[in-house]
């Protein structure tokens, strides 16, 4: 009888919920005791831990969020409290610990691996910056909504002829400003990965007008160097000579939030199967990741040591279609 743990952590995600329930069932039905450990690595370290049976997970599938909740922990990033840590885990008995979260959660499945302790990772950040899975837990969710924020802006930016900037969360990755930007139509998209003059921009919108459209939306990932705040600023010095009026919306956390989408529910449900898959291989130390449709295991190690990157040629496309 094997006894293993499953926790949450970083930022949560649309489908985080389906992934637990997914570890769950599978891990119970391998006849493996499953125990859920509350607030990431925090509620690890302090010892936070229940047992979570089939009837525990049901009627979270289609749930936002996360039911074990989530934390950022500074304590664990260091080589104390990743040692309280192991601690807790050998005295609740547990053989292998399932990790669901993005980069910071994966670098500290990567340091809890470095110190002998079997874990495996579930990718899962709505920035989809994860090193190792071609989409994570939660992106197509947060991309949807980015969508219906662009598709919503557009008909009163037509209605008043006016710009509008809209910042979607990204902190170092513009990826959901760049899809969001391509799907929804975008003038312009502003991400960390490409220095923007905001002169250009400028020129953008008011070349939008000159052929003749109604409205201009910019979409800005809120880690570019100009973000919202700072692109208002110069658009607003510059109002007189520009011609145009502008407004901002910033989605913030309303991105994060909300019941995941299809895909989301079936990428948390295949990956979270394939994390006790790979226990009961005995594979530990890995990722379970998502790379060309299948679920593949990427060593947490190499997880750690890279960055994932854009493909630029979107961001040409997404020049040309606007
Ligand atoms: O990493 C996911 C993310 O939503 C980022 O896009 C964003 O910058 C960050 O988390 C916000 O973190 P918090 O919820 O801690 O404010």
């Amino acid at each position: 009888m094997k006894r293993i743990a499953v926790l949450t952590s970083g930022g949560d995600a649309p489908g985080m919920n389906a992934a637990i329930r997914a570890v769950v069932r599978t891990g119970v039905s391998r006849g493996w005791e499953v125990f859920g450990i509350y607030q990431g690595y925090e509620g690890l370290i302090s010892g936070r831990f229940m047992p979570l049976g089939p009837r525990d997970v049901g009627g979270i599938i289609q749930k936002g969020g996360t039911i074990l909740g989530s934390a950022r922990c500074l304590e664990f990033t260091t080589e104390d409290g990743q040692i309280k840590a192991i601690r807790r885990l050998n005295e609740f008995g547990i053989d292998g610990l399932v990790i669901i979260g993005g980069n910071g959660s994966q670098t500290g499945a990567n340091a809890l691996s470095l110190h002998d302790f079997p874990v495996v990772g579930v990718a899962s950040t709505i920035d989809n910056d994860l090193y190792g899975s071609e989409m994570t837990i939660g992106v197509d969710t947060a991309l949807n909504i980015a969508l219906e924020a662009i598709d919503r802006l557009k008909t009163t930016a037509s209605s008043h002829q006016r710009a509008f900037l809209l910042e979607v969360m990204g902190r170092g990755c513009g990826y959901l400003a760049l899809m969001s930007a391509i799907a929804g139509g975008a003038e312009a998209v502003v991400i960390p990965e490409i220095e923007t003059d905001p002169e250009q921009i400028a020129q953008k919108l008011q070349d939008a007008y000159r052929r003749g459209k109604a409205h201009a939306i910019i979409v800005v990932a809120e880690g570019a160097t100009y973000n919202a705040a700072k692109l208002d600023a110069y658009f607003t010095e510059h109002r007189e000579r520009l011609g145009f009026d502008l407004r901002v919306a910033i989605l913030g956390h309303i991105q994060r939030g909300g019941a995941p989408g299809a895909f989301d529910r079936i990428l948390a449900s295949r990956l979270g199967a394939a994390a006790t898959q790979f226990m009961a291989n005995g594979q530990y130390g890995v990722l379970a990741g998502l790379i060309k449709s299948e679920i593949k295991a990427t060593p947490l190690a190499e997880v750690a040591a890279n960055k994932k990157t854009i493909d630029l040629n979107l961001f040409e496309l997404a020049r040309v279609l606007d």
